[in-house]
């Protein structure tokens, strides 16, 4: 499969958003709010290039299964743990694609009344919105292409690839 982002330039990016993230925030706490399974592994990077005092929470929501177009239907599988109110929250996300999942997050999220709530994704592919969200921090804008690694899978495979790489149209052997 041919690299998109090798692991420098992810790298590089996640501590360029990560020095952003902690000039934002100042002397203030954050709670970063991960989106399972596919930000976990740009959660674990980003956590550790903000100099910020933070805590961690994890929500999950149903996925595209196997598929690799969104049914349009977002369903939230585990909720945070902890309580947000009054608190500043980023969520982060691996993807920011049609923009389904994160605006029915952000509405959820809303809802507990956070002090501030701003969105952190890896990849931005803006060609792709069907609803008008945009992400306060984003690493790369791609274009229209299906990828894998960095945490981000193919029928839950490829997660644990250390750089982002375009998953074939019509993939053999895969
Ligand atoms: P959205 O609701 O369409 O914005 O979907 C975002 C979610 O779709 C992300 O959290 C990813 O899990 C998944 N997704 C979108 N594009 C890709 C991709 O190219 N590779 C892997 N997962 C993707
Ligand atoms: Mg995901």
């Amino acid at each position: 499969m041919d690299v998109l982002l090798t692991q420098e330039q992810i790298a590089e990016r996640v501590k360029v958003i990560g020095a952003q993230i902690t000039e934002d925030y100042k002397d203030q706490s954050i709670v970063l709010i991960g989106v399972l399974k596919g930000a976990a592994i740009f959660l674990s990077d980003l956590a550790r290039s903000i100099k910020v005092d933070n805590t961690f929470d994890f929500v999950a929501v149903s996925s595209y299964g196997r598929a690799r177009v969104s049914s349009g239907a977002v369903k939230l599988i585990k909720d945070i743990d902890n309580p947000i109110e009054g608190k500043h929250v980023i969520l982060v996300e691996d993807i920011l694609d049609t923009g389904l999942t994160l605006s029915y997050l952000r509405g959820l999220m809303l809802q507990h009344k956070p002090a501030s709530l701003k969105i952190a994704t890896c990849l931005d592919k803006p060609d792709r919105r069907l609803v008008p969200i945009e992400a306060d921090y984003a690493c790369f804008k791609i274009p229209n292409r299906f990828v894998i690694g960095y945490g981000m899978d193919y029928a839950e495979r490829y997660r644990g690839v250390p750089d982002i790489r375009i998953f074939p149209d019509n993939p053999q052997g895969h």
